[in-house]
């Protein structure tokens, strides 16, 4: 093999990854990362979504909990308008809580648990009033057994609320 080809294969393995890394890169959210039976992903940004509010989950599950919203949802909170609008996304973040290592008294949180997303699209969503739903692990959706759950559990509760439960906090 002469040096010309060398440079030729190593020439094509790169141009190979980079277009692998590209279309990696600028793939949508792919049926991998949404939830089975609602197709729900994870919302980019939602870290930096306005808080509703927390909850503290006590045994057996110890969990602290904090649901955040995107503006339509914050704006139909503030309002006090049920239904959501379509659009209105809330994502509920979980952690394990352990003691402050600086101070007795106070729970902190330990290791993430599970992101769980509802997603307001009243048309595509209407069999399950109006809502999609995606629990997440590790940012990979959780089982389809898991997400038939959801809808019964929400419905059964808290109908008259939207299905929500959290309320703003004061
Ligand atoms: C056994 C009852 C139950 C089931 C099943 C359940 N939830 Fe919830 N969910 C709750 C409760 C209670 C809250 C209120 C916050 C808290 O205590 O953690 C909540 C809150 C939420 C919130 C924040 C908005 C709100 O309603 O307060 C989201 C998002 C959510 N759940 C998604 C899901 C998803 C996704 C599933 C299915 C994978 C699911 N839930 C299954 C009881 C349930």
């Amino acid at each position: 093999m002469t040096p010309q080809h060398i440079a030729a294969i190593i020439l094509t393995a790169a141009a190979a990854l980079s277009a692998a890394a590209t279309s990696a890169a600028e793939k949508p959210s792919t049926s991998d990362n949404a939830s089975p039976i609602y197709g729900v992903t994870v919302p980019e940004g939602y870290r930096k979504w306005q808080l509703v509010g927390p909850a503290l989950e006590g045994a057996p599950l110890n969990e602290l909990r904090a649901v955040v919203g995107n503006q339509i949802a914050i704006d139909a909170y503030q309002r006090g308008q049920l239904p959501f609008p379509d659009g209105a996304v809330l994502v509920k973040l979980a952690w394990k809580y352990t003691q402050s290592p600086e101070f007795e008294s106070a729970l902190v949180p330990a290791q993430a648990t599970t992101v769980q997303v509802m997603v307001k699209d009243s048309k595509k969503y209407a069999a399950s009033g109006g809502w999609g739903y995606g629990r997440f692990v590790n940012g990979k959706p959780v089982d389809e057994a898991q997400h038939q759950t959801c809808f019964a559990c929400h419905a059964a509760r808290v109908k008259d609320r939207d299905y929500v439960f959290t309320r703003l906090a004061p």
